[in-house]
């Protein structure tokens, strides 16, 4: 109600609410998907055994349902002398509670050398990322750094589960996950601990096949579809982040202008693409519409990277996150271990060390203009 209302006015959309041109039976698909999105889980449901949050919303709710959270995730695994990663002990998501009587709690293995820390991404927009094309983000590939600006960027080739097509993944730390679909029933295994049809088997690193079966009596698949409406937790939680709308644009003055020329100078747009667009679509609502993320949805090594192989990315490698809401969300980088935009701009490193340079030798009134642009994202 309060996003038609502010249509009406002609104003921007609340953070959280739909997409503003989406029809009346659109906006009861969001609002059905929103109802999951936020409900709790029980152990009759499927929760557990292992699980980090009992809900979507637990950790996707700063400042509104869909956005950032405050529970950082743990991964782990070992790397040897040789550089060579191995998953321990049945995967690298080691959950932080467990089901009652908390005798199946997951273990980090003893030889694990490698932990790793990761805060929730933001799903505003998400439906707009999706339906960028694969091409589009193939077409800013430079693997072998052609160009010689220093700068590579690798798509993520994946599988997607739930068609079985090679795609491009886009979603995650990692660009592990092309679809929301998919992201909605890898989350729902692996935060919730909830099987459904793409995901149909217990994830439980740290926790033996034997302790499994005695802590997990609910059969699998557990996401089961509505009776009523006929579609599944995954449907709903696609929805969902489908219609939810991007976080709109703080105030643009002259100095927030200066700011993003010097942005795209000093080469943080190479990575922080500012503007790509969506493929045709019978849907208007995603049919060739600009999507003004701020990245090029492609993996890059800047030194910050967490060690964790996972699909197409190497330890060293993660995805240029998106900037859009930027002003909305702290703390920042996959870890959550910087505090302020200009923290983050001196931990870019390796492909990203000139750019960082650049920023560092840039006039005080520069450097200021440039944060004042990142403070209107
Ligand atoms: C315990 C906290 C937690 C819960 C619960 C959780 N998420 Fe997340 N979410 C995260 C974290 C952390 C990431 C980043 C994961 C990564 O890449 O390693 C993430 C990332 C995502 C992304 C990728 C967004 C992007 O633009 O890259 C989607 C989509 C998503 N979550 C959907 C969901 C859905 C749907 C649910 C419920 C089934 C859910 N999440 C439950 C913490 C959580
Ligand atoms: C080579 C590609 C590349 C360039 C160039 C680059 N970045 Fe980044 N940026 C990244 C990657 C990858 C991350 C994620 C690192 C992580 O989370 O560990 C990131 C993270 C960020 C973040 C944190 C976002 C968040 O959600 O945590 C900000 C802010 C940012 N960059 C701003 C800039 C600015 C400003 C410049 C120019 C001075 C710049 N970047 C140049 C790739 C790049």
């Amino acid at each position: 109600m309060l996003a038609a209302l502010a249509v009406l006015a002609g104003q921007d959309p609340p953070v959280g609410g739909p997409l503003p041109e989406i029809t009346a039976a659109e906006f009861e698909r969001f609002r059905v998907g929103l109802e999951d999105f936020t409900s709790v889980e029980t152990v009759a449901d499927g929760l557990g055994p292992a699980f980090n949050a009992a809900s979507c919303a637990a950790c996707h709710n700063v400042p509104a349902i869909g956005g950032s959270g405050t529970i950082t995730e743990i991964r782990a695994g070992y790397r040897d002398d040789d550089g060579r990663f191995t998953v321990l002990g049945g995967g690298t998501l080691y959950h932080l509670f467990s089901i009652p009587p908390h005798n199946c709690h997951p273990r980090i293995p003893a030889e694990a050398n490698v932990i790793a820390r990761r805060i929730s991404i933001p799903l505003f927009g998400g439906g707009l990322v999706e339906a960028i094309p694969d091409e589009a983000i193939v077409a800013l590939e430079d693997p072998e750094d052609r160009n010689g600006d220093g700068i590579k960027g690798r798509a993520a080739r994946i599988v997607d589960v739930a068609t079985g097509r090679e795609r491009i993944g886009r979603f995650g730390w990692k660009a592990q996950q092309a679809t929301l679909l998919a992201f909605a029933g890898d989350a729902y295994l692996n935060e919730m601990g909830i099987t459904n049809d793409l995901f149909p088997t217990e994830a439980a690193a740290g926790i033996s096949p034997e302790t499994l079966r005695r802590c997990d009596a609910a059969s699998d698949p557990e996401d089961v579809r509505d009776r009523l409406t006929g579609l599944r937790g995954i449907d709903k939680f696609e929805l969902f982040m489908k219609f939810l709308a991007p976080v709109p644009r703080g105030p643009i003055d002259a100095a927030v202008q200066r700011g993003e020329q010097v942005f795209r100078e000093i080469g943080c747009a190479a990575c922080h693409v500012p503007e790509l667009r969506t493929g045709p679509s019978p849907n208007p609502v995603f049919d060739r519409k600009p999507v003004r993320l701020y990245s090029d949805l492609l993996l890059h090594d800047i030194g910050a990277g967490d060690g964790i192989e996972q699909a197409a990315a190497t330890g060293d490698e993660i995805r240029t996150p998106a900037l859009w809401g930027l002003r909305l969300r702290r703390p920042l980088l996959h870890d959550g271990s910087a505090a302020t935009p200009e923290a983050v701009i001196r931990r870019h490193d390796n492909e990203a060390a000139r750019t960082r340079d650049s920023f560092l030798a840039l006039p005080r009134a520069e450097k200021e203009v440039l944060l004042a642009f990142l403070r209107s994202l």
